[in-house]
């Protein structure tokens, strides 16, 4: 049983911009079947059952949250408090106890109604931060199967982490399961030394740790793609019309793209201000260059992500205007989502993939714009050095996205490299792809689940 706040049920709107967990989980599932258990996505009245849906090996069972619960656990707790304060934004981290109260009740009301379907062979495997009490509210319901739980988003030291008013709530949650994955080895150690020094765990053999008289074992599973998948899509896709349309817009112009959901952490502003930068000191590339920024609109109703909205339409204006002639816009900036096939056809379009989170635990995009690339004639990634992708993709131009003549530097780079140093730099992130496949991660992370013992039955 796979639980997640957001559960992408077929047949919804195509192209709906659910981010990686969703697209992770949906390939996962249609290989290996099972149930999925999350939010519907509605607001309703709270519900006494799940509702089931069944698409061929995968059921769905989903639930409406209430005004509140959307108010205090989704737009409060998880992404006010833990989704800014995970990916290392102290400043922009607020936290209210009426938000974490509902944080705890939605907890508590998915574990009762998970409780309704779970057999006693199930293994479950919990997802994201907005279900880090779950495992324990299972527990406490006399739930004795095995739990795992796996951190999609970054987990920052401890230094950081202890500025959580109920940082060790939230912490012991966690030692409710059986195993914790994490993105990186930094994510896992920061979440490990927090346990030692906080809680006095001891570490055991390898990364199982002894916490509380309860064994846990933390480990590394990066997320990654279905790469021969990814690539066959692609090809298809640049031979369909929408991406021949595009190609003739763009009247010989070098297109480079950037695809990230409309949040702070992925670094958008400072990414606009870069490209900017290099129109300002190379103008040798004006009228040359098209950038395609997709942006869907994401968690609008929380102040933060408004302002971001507001900003980025202003900054992509203030460029557009100042350089853009009356036939070139510098900037296509873009809010709608796109589809799996479209996107898969613009990273292969385009020549410089620019991907520059200030913070993010993988980051697919980076990933999915490798696979897409035709092998003869490879784009250039350029990649922040503090994405979790960063790990695997080292073919890439590593920037740090805080210099924003630095990255500008290296988006000119990109864009004059020579095709055997875009090849060999394409061939050699491709090879690291496979070492994450979506499969292989999905197989590790159970198989390890697999290999531990879950809580004893008191008749055990
Ligand atoms: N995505 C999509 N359509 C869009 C924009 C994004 O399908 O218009 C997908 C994208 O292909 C990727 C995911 O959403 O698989 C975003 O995942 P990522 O890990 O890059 O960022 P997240 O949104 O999870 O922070
Ligand atoms: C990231 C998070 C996911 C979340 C997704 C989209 O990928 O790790 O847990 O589902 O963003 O955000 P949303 O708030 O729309 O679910």
């Amino acid at each position: 049983m796979i639980v997640s706040n957001r559960v992408a049920v077929p047949s919804r709107k195509a192209g709906a911009s659910a981010g990686g967990l969703a697209v992770a989980l949906n390939d996962v599932l249609r290989a290996r079947g099972g149930l999925w258990f999350g939010w519907s996505g509605r607001i309703g009245a709270e519900q006494d059952d799940a509702v089931l849906v069944e698409r061929g090996n995968v059921t769905y069972a989903v639930c409406d949250l209430s005004h509140e619960d959307y108010e205090e656990y989704y737009n409060g707790f998880a992404n006010r408090t833990l989704w800014p304060l995970l990916h290392y934004r102290l400043d922009l981290t607020e936290f209210a106890r009426r938000d974490l109260a509902g944080y705890r009740r939605v907890n508590a009301y998915f574990a009762d109604l998970l409780l309704r379907h779970v057999r006693p062979d199930d293994v479950l495997w919990l997802h994201d931060y907005h279900l880090i009490p779950l495992a324990e509210a299972l527990r406490a319901r006399g739930l004795h199967n095995r739990i795992g739980y796996f951190q999609h988003i970054p987990w920052p030291s401890p230094d950081l982490f202890l500025a959580l008013p109920n940082h060790a709530e939230i912490a012991r949650a966690l030692c409710a399961c059986d195993l914790v994955g994490f993105q990186t080895e930094r994510d896992a150690h920061n979440f490990g030394r927090y346990l030692v020094e906080e809680f006095g765990a001891s570490a055991c053999e390898g990364r199982r740790m002894s916490v509380a008289g309860r064994e846990l074992r933390i480990g590394v599973y990066p997320v990654g793609i279905d790469r021969l998948g990814y690539a066959r899509t692609a090809a298809r896709a640049g031979r369909s019309a929408f991406i021949r349309e595009v190609r003739e817009s763009l009247s010989d112009r070098t297109m480079l793209i950037g695809v990230d959901r409309l949040d702070y952490s992925k670094g958008l502003t400072q990414r606009l201000d870069a490209f900017e930068r290099v129109l300002a000191v190379a103008p040798e590339w004006r009228g040359r260059l098209t950038f395609l920024q997709i942006t869907p609109k994401s968690r609008s109703d929380i102040p933060e992500y408004a302002a971001m909205q507001r900003a980025l339409g202003e900054t992509a204006g203030r460029i557009n205007g100042l350089y853009g002639e009356a036939n070139w816009t510098p900037i296509r900036y873009v809010n709608r989502s796109y589809t799996r096939g479209e996107l898969a056809g613009l990273y292969r379009l385009a020549k410089v993939g620019v991907v520059t989170p200030l913070r993010d635990g993988m980051n697919l995009v980076a990933k999915e714009y490798v696979a897409a690339q035709d092998p003869e004639d490879p784009g250039v990634l350029v990649l922040s050095r503090f994405a979790g992708a960063a790990a695997v993709l080292d073919g890439a131009l590593l920037v740090n996205p805080y210099d924003i003549d630095g990255t500008a530097s290296a988006i000119r780079q990109a864009l004059a490299m020579s095709g055997d140093e875009r090849r060999w730099r394409w061939n050699a992130m491709w090879s690291r792809l496979a070492e994450t496949d979506i499969g292989g991660w999905a197989g590790r992370f159970l198989g390890d689940l697999d290999g531990l013992n879950g809580v004893p039955a008191p008749s055990d």
